[in-house]
């Protein structure tokens, strides 16, 4: 007790600070990030394989800040989860075919998306050879072993169930399935309310596996504004109008998305998935594009034909000066302004955009009971 009373308040505090630093010493890097989905947080996947669904040419990169090269990001810089790395403090992860995604980067997390995919099997048939859904979920079993090998059983556990993930698939099961061709298999099957019920209840089990593979913080985006992208207003919009069609898609798949995620929180007991309403923080822009520095939300920084919005991005296309005034890079991208946009409103944004709490809370909860 003497002994003990001769320290000062002060000198017990440090001391208490100097045990604490040491004893999270080997836990001091940052939370990993998991990524799964499609085009819009593919890290480079799809340029590992062999499929024309990829961003592996310029102009893709050139505002990419370490390279202005391309990456297989489909954008002009970073994306969507580049910003959420960002934001964890940590370096961007990479995808998981990354032949440099070895030793201790394993524990950074991984990049599992894949430019092309949707929930269902048959959406982007058209690209061949692209990283499915169950794929992703195998991938991530695996990369789970990986870790293990590493840092023992119990690390990669905690390691997983501490970790940030991100999904954002939907979009394509419209694009690049029901609305492809007209007459699709699909909408010869269902009428839209009727596809979108299935896609919810096939997404709901992909999203139960992710929980049953250790995931207890998902980020869950719904779709963008699927008819007012260049590439809708090019092909179907007339006069500049989003395209109803998949406008009313986006309407049905996302409050369905938020209720399906909450049920499963319900089910849980726990608030693992939040819906990521980034659809609103997209279409707010698109309705006032000036309010948030753009000039246009209609036409492409980079394409060809009416809003730049037919074909694909290549060096041969139209290239805007300045593409911090673009909403859109290509025809169904957002611009790396966007994207920061948006990840803004993930981290901070109201119910509204974040339910049941936007990342910032969630960062500062897990802190806390970490
Ligand atoms: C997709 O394919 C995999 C592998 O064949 C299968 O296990 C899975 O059930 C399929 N998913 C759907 C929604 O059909
Ligand atoms: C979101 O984050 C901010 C902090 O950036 C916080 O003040 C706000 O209350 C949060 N909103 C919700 C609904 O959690």
């Amino acid at each position: 007790m003497a002994a003990l009373s001769s320290f000062s308040p002060l000198a017990i505090l440090s001391f208490v600070l100097v045990i604490a630093i040491i004893v999270s010493g080997a836990e001091a890097r940052p939370r990993a990030f998991f990524v799964f989905g499609d085009s819009l947080v593919d890290n480079g996947n799809n340029n590992y394989l062999a499929t024309t669904a990829r961003a592996d040419a310029p102009p893709y990169g050139i505002d990419y800040p370490p390279t202005h090269s391309p990456t297989g990001r489909f954008s002009n810089g970073y994306n969507i989860p580049d910003l959420i790395s960002q934001e964890l403090g940590a370096e961007s992860t990479l995808p998981y075919l990354s032949p440099e995604l070895r030793g201790n980067k394993l524990l950074v997390g991984a990049n599992f998306a894949s430019a092309g995919i949707g929930i269902l099997n048959d959406t982007g048939i058209q690209f061949v050879n692209v990283i499915r859904m169950y794929r992703q979920l195998e991938y991530f079993k695996e990369h789970q072993n990986r870790v293990r090998a590493l840092i023992g059983a119990s690390q990669t556990k905690n390691l997983v169930n501490q970790a940030l993930v991100l999904i954002t698939v939907g979009g394509n099961d419209f694009v690049n399935n029901y609305f492809l061709v007209p007459n699709s298999a699909r909408s010869r099957q269902y009428p839209l309310p009727q596809y979108v019920t299935y896609l919810i209840s096939e997404y709901q089990k992909l999203l139960q596996r992710l929980y049953d593979l250790g995931a207890r913080r998902v980020l869950v985006t719904g779709t963008g504004p699927l008819g007012c992208v260049p590439s809708e207003l090019a092909q179907r919009g007339r006069n500049g109008q989003c395209a109803p069609e998949l406008q009313r898609a986006a309407a049905l798949f996302n409050p369905q998305l938020e209720q399906m995620l909450l049920q499963l929180n319900r089910k849980l007991g726990r608030d693992v998935f939040i819906a990521a309403n980034t659809g609103k923080s997209h279409n707010d822009f698109i309705s006032n594009p000036q309010q948030f520095g753009f000039k246009t939300s209609q036409v492409a920084c980079c394409g060809q034909g009416p809003y730049n919005g037919l074909g694909l991005c290549t060096p041969l296309s139209n290239l805007c000066p300045n593409r911090g005034e673009y909403a859109f890079w290509d025809a169904f991208h957002p611009s790396e302004k966007a994207n920061r946009l948006i990840v803004k409103e993930i981290m901070s944004g109201s119910e509204a955009y974040m339910n049941p709490m936007n990342l910032s809370t969630i960062l500062a909860l897990d802190a806390i009971t970490a």
